[in-house]
């Protein structure tokens, strides 16, 4: 990030001293303390990645009125555990100030924004719910990811947000481009909600990964046009903007984890994890099952390939 000079330092110190002082001098060439990936690190994500997708994939069916959310933890910890031969890389994450997580994923239902524990709450027809899963491959590395899952038939107002949200992230997606701003993604994000009536939750952000869970840069979900850290190749991080469909206020529940809107309105998340490349972005968290990018980040089937399929 660039600070801009104060006129008034301009005056006092451009012309006195030889060196230049701090300010002059020119951005780091790793902003923010952010390490880019090495290709062989970057391969080693993209393993990751798929994994994390590869676990929402499984649980999809299972995701049916009547199940618990302990239930879908259950599941989930055994395919990672004993299928994969990853590991949840929430079971038991502390971060400082936080007691530790008990479960491997987070299962978090209607009005309810991140991080809901597991528990023994059975999902009915017309809940909506995320499911956010990060493993840590056999090479010790992170993918995280999340997506939105209908239980039975969803009102009309929960398909909305979850679609709008969906839109988001990949408006935010669309951003990430080398020479690009961090600042970009949060702005597509935070307009796109806003346009729609929704609000976006500030608490929370997406986070440089790899192998470290959570690691430089923030990623806001909000923000400026042309701000913060410059985008550079091999940079991974989250994209996973929380949506209210109300209100953009949070609460933390009893549990320590369990963030909840205060308005009590629905809320929505979706995550993946990209990669800036030379030209652009790597979503790294894709498999079989990923749903399909919106109409509008799709790319437009040339001419030729179109007559010729006519
Ligand atoms: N997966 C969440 C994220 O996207 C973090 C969950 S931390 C946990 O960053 F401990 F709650 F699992
Ligand atoms: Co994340
Ligand atoms: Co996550």
């Amino acid at each position: 990030m660039q600070t801009p000079l104060p006129e008034i330092s301009r005056l006092l110190y451009g012309p006195i001293f030889t060196a230049p002082p701090a300010v002059f001098q020119p951005p780091p060439r790793r902003p923010m303390g952010i390490v880019p990936k090495s290709a062989a690190d970057l391969a080693a994500m993209r393993t990751a990645g798929r994994l994390a997708a590869e676990v929402l994939d499984y649980i999809t069916p299972f995701v049916k009125p009547g199940v618990s959310t302990e239930r879908l933890d259950a599941l989930c910890h055994d395919y990672m555990v004993n299928v994969q031969g990853t590991v949840p890389a929430p079971l038991n994450y502390a971060p400082p100030g936080y007691r530790p997580f008990p479960k491997s994923i987070c299962t978090s239902v209607n009005h309810q924004v991140c991080h809901a524990i597991p528990g023994d709450r059975v999902l009915k027809s017309g809940d909506i719910v995320n499911i956010d899963v990060t493993v840590i491959s056999p090479e010790g590395w992170h993918g995280d990811n999340s997506r939105m899952y209908f239980v039975g038939e969803p009102s009309i107002a929960a398909r909305r947000l979850c679609e709008v949200t969906y839109d988001c992230m990949w408006l935010g997606i669309l951003q990430v481009r080398p020479g690009g701003f961090l600042g970009d993604v949060g702005h597509a994000i935070q307009q796109h909600a806003e346009k729609h009536g929704y609000s976006v939750v500030r608490e929370f952000c997406g986070h440089g990964i790899g192998r470290k869970f959570h690691e430089e840069p923030q990623v806001l979900h909000y923000g400026k046009r042309g701000s913060g850290p410059r985008l550079q190749p091999g940079m991974t991080f989250t994209i996973e903007p929380m949506i209210n469909a109300g209100r953009r206020e949070i609460r933390e529940l009893a549990d320590g984890w369990t963030i909840v809107t205060k308005d009590h309105s629905l809320s929505a998340q979706w995550e993946h994890t990209v990669a800036v490349t030379e030209t652009g972005f790597e979503v790294m968290t894709l498999s079989p099952g990923t749903p399909a990018p919106p109409a509008f980040a799709r790319p437009a089937p040339a001419v030729a390939e179109s007559l010729v399929a006519a």
